[in-house]
């Protein structure tokens, strides 16, 4: 690391291991590491929740800094194993209880959600000051106040705001909003404080006021300039298109590892693949699925409208007339819970559904599944589908965002263009195709394993915009 490499704060509402939710809290844990290696001087900062364990930091770095009449305190850890450094933020009123969000959801509906991320983000941005940092960089509509903060505060702090997902975007009245903020409306005439629907839009502040914007992935950037992807916020969008950038997510290629990896029932790379095999048995025994050779699928996610589960819903019947058996593990709303639970019961030969966060059983479905199912409404990058590659469980996905950016049709996985179980069906009919020849079968599933997902590429990309704003070479 150069010594006088500017610092850059990386501001995240999640960060893995310490406190993910969603894809989100990988990226924040994995990405800087990649940036770190190639001489970023990056540490990341988020809120001590109280879902973090005491392990995890053992020094005060600062003490008191005041925002908002509150005192904030700056513990310090680094990234497991590596030396990203981790700021946490401390402040018992606003982080201190119900972990991230409040219900375990990433909804930004509530106002104590609200009032905690626009108290997060200012500390943000007098802990910039205070370390002398150069660059922000926000995720999502937790943090998109701080490009807006900065320029009010006339701070020289360069900012760039990642759109992990659109749908969700930090919305209130305007006036609760400025009277949290102490923000005097005759003294910004110029600042939209309303969007479409008459809400103060968090998001849309970010998308306008932050000097670069990007999303997850070249394809959904396209996307989020359209009515049907831009979530209202299209035409914002697209005033920054000069400055919208789409680069892809990588993959912490180190903790998913099917070689590695100490959850599996056996470890296997392409050299021994049909050790695969066993993780398929045991999950099947795991999981109360009878032991046929018939193609077992598999689903982990959030069970959101997002993901396409309506989409599983109408197609399952077929499903199980092709023989397939498919292993879905989640959690979510209550009404697609439902909807599941009623197929379970109908078909419990074909379907284990598995209604919770479980870490060890998604890493066995990822190794122990022959296919990967992401049907997605719309999908900014996606995880799954690389993961499931890596693992050699070909991903069968709609083409839409990250998933039509990572997945290449007959090469590495099977895609589908409407949001249709009848199209969804011909794309599994396409993959039992292959599924059927053995050797067309591994040439895929070989094909998907040497892909590289590593951060390596879009790090390099990161860098560049990094330093295209700090002006250095
Ligand atoms: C959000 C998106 C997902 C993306 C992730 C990380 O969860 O829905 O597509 O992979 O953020 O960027």
């Amino acid at each position: 690391m150069p010594k006088k490499a500017p610092k850059i704060l990386f501001a995240s509402a999640e960060c893995a291991p310490f406190a993910k939710v969603g894809g989100l809290g990988d990226v924040a844990g994995s990405l800087p590491v990649a940036l770190r290696k190639l001489r970023s001087n990056v540490a990341v900062v988020i809120p001590k929740y109280d879902v973090i364990s005491q392990d995890h930091f053992s020094k005060k770095i600062i003490e008191g800094i005041k925002v908002k009449k509150e005192k904030v305190n700056v513990w310090q850890g680094f990234l497991p194993g590596t030396q990203v450094p981790v700021y946490f933020l401390e402040n018992k009123k606003f982080f201190g209880n119900h972990g991230v969000y409040f219900k375990k959801t990433a909804h930004a509906s509530s106002f104590k959600l609200i009032e905690r991320f626009l108290f997060f983000s200012q500390a943000v941005l007098e802990l910039a000051s205070f370390l002398d940092a150069k660059l922000i960089h926000c995720h999502d509509w937790h943090t998109a106040m701080i490009p807006l903060f900065a320029k009010l505060k006339q701070s020289e702090v360069k900012t760039i705001l990642t759109i992990h997902n659109l749908s969700s975007q930090g919305k209130k009245k305007p006036k609760k909003v400025l009277d949290f903020l102490e923000l005097k409306r005759s003294r910004h005439p110029n600042l939209k404080i309303r969007d479409k629907h008459h809400n103060f839009n968090i998001f849309q502040q970010g998308i306008l006021a932050a000097d670069i914007v990007n999303t997850v992935s070249p394809t959904y950037c396209q996307e989020i300039l359209t009515a049907k992807f831009g979530e209202g916020l299209e035409k914002d969008l697209r005033k920054r298109k000069k400055d919208l950038y789409g680069i892809i997510n990588g993959l912490d290629t180190e903790r998913f590892n099917p070689q590695k990896n100490k959850n599996l029932a056996k470890n296997y790379s392409l050299a021994t693949i049909e050790r695969k095999a066993v993780n398929k048995t045991e999950l099947r025994q795991i999981c109360g699925l009878p032991l046929k050779d018939v193609p077992l699928l598999g689903l982990v996610g959030r069970l959101t409208q997002q993901k396409g589960i309506e989409i599983i819903f109408d197609a399952f019947p077929s499903l199980v007339k092709m023989g397939c058996q498919v292993v879905i593990l989640g959690s979510g709303g209550k009404k697609l819970e439902a909807m599941l639970k009623k197929l379970a019961k109908l078909y419990p030969q074909n379907l284990s559904l598995n209604l919770k966060f479980d870490i060890v059983l998604g890493q066995k479905i990822y190794a122990g599944s022959d296919m990967f199912l992401m049907p997605s409404k719309f999908e900014p990058c996606g995880l799954g589908q690389l993961i499931s590659q890596r693992y050699g469980t070909i991903p069968i996905v709609r083409e839409v965002g990250g998933l039509a950016d990572t997945v290449v049709e007959g090469r590495t996985g099977f895609l589908f263009q409407k949001y249709s179980s009848a199209d969804f069906l011909k794309a599994v009919r396409r993959a039992l195709e292959f599924y059927q020849d053995e050797k067309k079968w591994r040439k895929l599933v070989k094909q998907a394993m040497v892909k590289d997902f590593s951060w390596r590429n879009s790090a390099k990309e990161y860098a560049k915009l990094y330093r295209k704003l700090l002006l250095v070479s």
